[in-house]
């Protein structure tokens, strides 16, 4: 699991670290520990650097109006701007409170959240959803194709790539509340359909069905509600035409690798 989490990271397939760099808080905590173990301790936490652990808001890979018709700019708007912006300063007001989680990579902290204070749940949760979800969309058509190996794996699994897709809707739909629907590839290697409510999402161990993320859709009703009102059926199945398929691919590519 780790092995995989770690390929996709090195990849550039998900966010890992503050400022959208996923090397950032790795190094940052890198160079603080070289300036601890030398004598310039001191000098080195008077620098600015010793806040290089917070998470901030990355641009959107694309135009807020982008994805329409599928999903609208005022919806892209609000979803980006406040409510992932919503989950980066409480993720980093929890860490403010653990300054030895301050630095660590995301993901190594969601496979041991059920230790640590709910606010990682929510918040660290909510920000890795948000930034996997952004960049597992582009414009409407532009999408391509599963790549030759991921379809294959989605056929051997599924039956076919609409029978991929029926069931991961299924699994949105019957989410009760807020949640997410995942095509993930779990532990034995096999592309699965899960759900998880809130902002949990399979890299946590809490997770009912672990593994590690391929595609993942937001179910929460402020995804869809300002254009679809109560139709999430209606989002699920349209959400499919600013599916990246590439970007799937890759990362699909990358945890079968491990
Ligand atoms: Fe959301």
């Amino acid at each position: 699991m780790r092995a995989a989490l770690g390929a996709l990271a090195s990849a550039g397939l998900i966010t890992t670290a503050a400022c959208g760099d996923s090397g950032n808080a790795a190094s940052g905590a890198a160079a603080g520990s070289a300036a601890a173990a030398s004598g310039a301790a001191t000098a080195a936490r008077d620098e600015p650097a010793e806040t290089d652990w917070r998470y901030t808001l990355a641009p959107l890979p694309y135009a807020y109006d982008a994805l329409e018709p599928v999903i609208d700019a005022e919806t892209m708007q609000l979803h980006h701007g406040r409510h992932h912006q919503a989950y980066v300063n409480g993720l980093n007001a929890a860490l403010e409170a653990r300054p030895d989680l301050q630095g660590m990579a995301l993901e190594e902290i969601l496979a041991r959240v059920s230790g640590l204070p709910v606010a990682f749940r929510n918040h660290g949760g909510g920000h890795w959803n948000h930034d996997f979800f952004w960049n597992s969309m582009t414009a409407p058509g532009t999408g391509g194709e599963p790549s030759e190996a991921f379809a294959s794996a989605i056929d051997e699994a599924f039956g076919s790539l609409e029978a991929m897709k029926e069931a991961f809707n299924q699994a949105g739909g019957g989410q009760f509340g807020s949640g997410w629907a995942w095509l993930i590839v779990n532990d034995a290697g096999d592309l699965e359909v899960t759900a998880t409510p809130n902002q949990d999402n399979p890299l946590m161990d809490v997770a009912e069905v672990q593994g590690t993320p391929i595609l993942g859709n937001d179910v929460w009703e402020h995804a869809y509600y300002v254009q679809y009102r109560n139709r999430g059926g209606d989002y699920l199945a349209a959400w499919w035409d600013v599916v990246d398929w590439s970007v799937a691919s890759e990362r699909y590519a990358s945890a079968v690798e491990d």
